[in-house]
């Protein structure tokens, strides 16, 4: 998930820098029993509400062992399907450094799961939202080849100063997105299939906005960071949306 819109005043810096080993042997056993309630508590929740390739990928999820993924043993499956792998970061990396992995096809999770008293908020993502809600779908051919794009449009944005056009492209597609599959309304983006309350209200609450996705609505459009989205953009199809950001340059979106 993106930090914060950064220029190019600051440094130029390596995403390598912000790795750090996983330490899976650390989660204690509460740790492993939380991941397993959440993703028991949200595949239910979830239902068919979220487009049908995230829930083809979620087994992705179901390592040999229970509890949370590690990172080598989720990439020996994620890797041969789309080149995409994970690595283990701290806490939120900064959108250069994370629009740079997206485009080298590196996913940063966090080494940390939330308590089991902060199950249904969360002030930072941690491991579940961004392996339950990222995962499944980066193992999704066109997904995986737009969200690279994202990353690649997201350091040319940057370096132009404009970061927050890509910022709103990721943010209204990747992460709080949602679809239409076969004439019905699907959740697409990361923080909503990961989320306890907002899946729900996104899709049914009468109090939010639902517009149509387009790459020019994406960019025009704001979005919050700590709250429940107003409004939220529909892509036509996955397809669709996959293949008009595939096509958009990084020129183009900045002329828009
Ligand atoms: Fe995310």
């Amino acid at each position: 998930m993106l930090q914060e819109t950064i220029t190019r005043d600051q440094p130029l810096r390596r995403w390598e820098d912000y790795v750090v080993p996983q330490c899976w042997e650390a989660f204690s056993a509460d740790d492993h029993a939380v991941w397993d309630l959440l993703f028991a508590r949200k595949v239910e929740l979830l239902g068919s509400r979220v487009i049908s390739p995230f829930l083809d990928g979620i087994d992705l999820l179901r390592l040999s062992h229970p509890g949370v993924p590690d990172v080598e043993g989720l990439n020996a499956i994620l890797e041969p399907r789309t080149g995409w792998r994970t690595v283990a970061v701290p806490g939120l990396v900064p959108d250069d450094i994370f629009f740079a992995m997206l485009s080298e096809r590196v996913f940063p999770v966090g080494n940390f799961i939330r308590k089991r008293d902060e199950l249904d908020y969360l002030e930072a993502p941690d491991c579940f939202h961004d392996m339950f809600g990222h995962i499944p779908m980066l193992a999704h051919h066109d997904y995986a080849e737009m969200t690279r794009h994202v990353g690649e449009l997201g350091s040319a944005a940057i370096a132009a100063d404009q970061g927050h056009k890509a910022a709103r492209l990721y943010w209204h597609s990747v992460e709080f997105g949602l679809a239409k599959e076969q004439g019905e309304l699907k959740i697409l983006g990361a923080g909503l299939a990961s989320s306890f309350g907002e899946a729900h209200s996104s899709l049914e609450s009468d109090k939010v906005e639902r517009l149509p996705f387009s790459v020019e609505k994406a960019v025009h459009t704001s979005y919050t960071h700590d709250a429940f989205q107003q409004r939220y953009l529909v892509s036509a199809s996955l397809e669709q949306t996959s293949s008009d950001v595939l096509a958009l340059t990084p020129e183009t979106l900045l002329a828009l």
